[in-house]
């Protein structure tokens, strides 16, 4: 009998360590230590950080860049579909998800978050002509959304018929080849993808209902334990805030700036 409990409980501790509870993200010295903040993020989400020739580039990789200048570490990318994100952050795998990532009190549970810095929105997207002009429009709809985003947990919440792709790019196949009636993603994502879009393929023009579906804050997210580095990212983002140094990046990447709602 004892031997059997002593089995199930050296289990209970290997599941208890794969799912990565325990798991402690670092702290401000453990970064400074290493000379490194090892961030994880999707490259799928410009303006934010997409691929540029090779290299991850966007408003969230320029506003990291500063944070690692005050923290005097140097930045190094790690990048995954946004559907590892959350998770590698959470069991403490990379320092800080950093991919346009909203503020949820679900998430809240599992994670730390820094003060947010952006107020964006999630917006719908249909073919030129389609007959959904509204939200309300939806209802018994297919729609498609990026895995593990708050547009896929939305959309089901609301019980649309969700098709959920890893990379936004299959998200708005989806929607060109019929296979959904609309694809929800984030606002300024969804006009860059967009414009893209309609540049090169004229003759199937997409549009951006102005009806929006939420709005939400994005901010940066890291792994219990890493509670005085979170500190010291908020207050380099205090000071960049302040300065305009973030409303500047938005400037340069031509897209205007929401300031989070307090
Ligand atoms: N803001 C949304 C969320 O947090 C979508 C983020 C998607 N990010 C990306 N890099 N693909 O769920």
């Amino acid at each position: 009998m004892k031997k059997i409990l002593a089995i199930a409980l050296a289990l209970v501790l290997v599941l208890a360590c794969f799912t990565g509870c325990g798991a402690k993200g670092k702290t401000l010295a453990e970064v400074k230590e290493a000379g490194k903040l090892v961030i994880a993020t999707s490259p799928d989400f410009p303006p934010f950080e997409n691929l540029e020739n090779g290299e991850v580039v966007g408003i969230e990789i320029d506003i990291l860049k500063l944070v690692c200048q005050d923290l005097g570490v140097e930045l190094v990318i790690e990048q995954m579909d946004f559907s590892a994100v959350l998770p590698g952050v959470q069991a403490a795998k990379y320092d800080v998800g950093v991919s346009g990532i909203t503020i949820t009190e679900k998430r809240q549970k599992n994670m730390l978050f820094t003060q947010p810095y952006y107020e964006a929105a999630q917006v719908i997207v249909v073919k030129e002509g389609s007959p959904i002009t509204s939200k309300a429009d939806l209802a018994g709809k297919k729609v498609s959304a990026q895995t593990g985003t708050t547009a896929e947990e939305y959309c089901l919440e609301k019980g649309y018929a969700v098709s959920s792709f890893e990379a936004n790019s299959d998200a708005q196949l989806a929607l060109l080849n019929g296979n959904v009636d609309a694809w929800v993603i984030d606002n300024c994502t969804a006009k860059e993808m967009v414009e893209l879009h309609n540049s090169e393929d004229a003759a199937n023009p997409l549009v951006i209902l102005s009806d929006i579906m939420t709005t939400e804050p994005y901010a940066f997210a890291f792994a219990f334990g890493s509670e005085d580095l979170v500190e010291a990212v908020d207050k380099s983002l205090d000071k960049l805030l302040a300065d305009g140094t973030i409303q500047s990046i938005f400037d340069k990447y031509e897209y205007e700036y929401e300031a989070p709602q307090k």
